[in-house]
């Protein structure tokens, strides 16, 4: 033992105080940080509480242990982040579910809990620009999220184990985060589940194996950025197959038992799938793929988790896995800025449906977009402006979002359109755009004013006189 250690650490810390105090730092900050409080949410337009200002998450490390039998979640967060502030607290968004402990660079946090927003005041302030890791240990039966559209998100229970899906704002129901899509992060994920159970996640899995208590621990991760309404975790009874796509890109899907066979022939299609879109779309973003086929009866839709969508059973057909996977470009790797933009993930995975039935279907995509200016649903608002959260998911940000990229292509032509549908999502390949990034985008790459088509096709409030 060096005894002079604790000697030496004193003197430095009063010549540093001393050191602050001569700076004029004299609030007693230490380190001669004063910082102010993070923002407690980043004012999007339908969700201003959504995600927190003052720091970027760089890597989310959950650790999570689930008992189906009671439905409760066993979970640490190691969340690493870089601070763009001086900060002197900071927040996370998190539902429901009771927080044990925080520390934040392994030092005991304060923390305070208002609605979804958990406050923690590090021990020491935090500087602009430096990296600061976030430990939350929480646990409880997690609440899913009533959508204000009525839908179910969050951590859903199922008879023998849970899916966790997060669109827009679910996935603060299973972890604590800055859950706003404009904070992207890399993820570990690792899930400790009973004996007999599969537990699927998002990316490759690095590990697995059997606890002396039985129980199973599987580790997924995620190395690309993911936006957290993309996380998910499907555990129970799953059969899970492998392959490869593209070369190279590790295919995981997972199917509950009794719509396993039905759904293995689809299952198959995806390397062919994924090749197809690679040669419209670019390189594939992500190092993994797959998907999650789950009962029907949990989950009314399916949603695009990143590198392995999940569907209920009754939603696993051809049409819509051109769909998620066509996310994987659209709305995954390129991210919406805002929730206003989804359009452009919506939009987009559409118009992906409408070119994969054109090359390989024979319904050529005027006729997609003839049928889809016919429907008076598709009317009711302009896409890149959904009236409330309610409308978010609703007919026009999905179909007059495509009949928007149809006009577009007619516009300026198969050529110019197709170099569009592969160097929008190279110029924000993991990252954030927002809807006057693309038209912005579509005018410098075609050298046009695209003026009159966004006012009348993005913008406009009605049904032009014709298609
Ligand atoms: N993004 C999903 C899709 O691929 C739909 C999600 C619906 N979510 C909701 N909360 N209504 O179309
Ligand atoms: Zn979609």
């Amino acid at each position: 033992m060096n005894h002079s250690r604790p000697r030496a650490a004193a003197a430095l810390a009063a010549a540093l105080t001393a050191l602050a105090l001569l700076a004029g730092g004299c609030t007693g900050a230490i380190g001669g940080v004063r910082g102010t409080p993070g923002a407690a949410g980043l004012r999007d337009p339908y969700f201003p509480k959504l995600g927190n200002g003052g720091y970027d998450v760089r890597r989310y490390a959950l650790n999570l242990a689930y008992d189906p039998g009671t439905g409760r979640l066993d979970g640490t967060a190691e969340i690493t982040a870089r601070a763009d502030q001086d900060l002197s607290a900071f927040n996370l968004d998190l539902a429901g579910l009771t927080v044990g402990g925080a520390s934040v660079d392994g030092k005991p946090a304060a923390f305070n809990r208002a609605g979804n927003e958990l406050t923690l005041r590090p021990h020491e302030e935090l500087r602009e620009g430096a990296e600061f890791r976030v430990t939350v240990t929480y646990a409880g039966v997690p609440e899913p999220v009533t959508d204000a559209d009525g839908t179910r998100e969050g951590w859903l229970r199922t008879d023998d184990g849970a899916v966790a899906v997060g669109e827009p704002v679910g996935s603060m129901t299973w972890f604590p985060g800055n859950h706003h899509p404009s904070d992207k992060a890399a993820y570990d994920i690792t899930l400790t589940v009973p004996a007999g159970l599969e537990a699927v996640s998002n990316g490759v899995r690095t590990s697995r194996g059997t606890a002396a208590d039985g129980r199973v621990t599987t580790v997924w991760r995620a190395t690309e950025p993911m936006a957290s309404y993309l996380a998910t975790v499907a555990i129970g009874r799953y059969r899970t197959e492998t392959a490869t796509a593209l070369g190279s890109v590790p295919v995981l899907t997972a199917a509950e038992p009794s719509v396993a066979a039905d759904s293995a022939a689809l299952r198959d299609e995806i390397p062919q799938i994924l090749a197809r879109q690679v040669r419209r779309f670019g390189p594939y973003p992500f190092s993994a793929a797959g998907a999650i086929v789950t009962e029907d009866g949990t989950l009314g839709y399916a949603l695009e988790t990143q590198t392995r969508p999940v569907f209920p059973a009754a939603s696993f057909d051809r049409t819509t896995l051109v769909h998620e996977l066509a996310h994987q470009w659209f709305g995954n790797s390129v991210s919406p800025a805002t929730w206003r933009d989804l359009w452009l993930n919506e939009g987009f995975a559409t118009y992906a449906e409408w070119l994969y039935a054109e090359e390989y279907g024979h319904v050529p995509a005027r006729t997609s977009f003839e049928r889809a200016f016919a429907e008076d649903a598709n009317w009711a608002f302009p896409p890149a402006a959904p009236p409330t959260a309610e409308n978010l998911f609703d007919p026009p940000v999905y179909q007059r979002g495509a009949m928007v990229l149809h006009k577009l292509r007619e516009t300026v032509g198969d050529k110019a359109f197709g170099e569009i549908l592969r160097g929008w999502p190279a110029k924000y390949r993991h990252a954030n755009a927002s809807t006057a990034d693309f038209t912005a985008y579509a005018e410098t790459v075609t050298g046009r004013d695209l003026d009159g088509l966004w006012t009348v096709w993005l913008y406009g409030r009605g049904r032009p006189d014709g298609p």
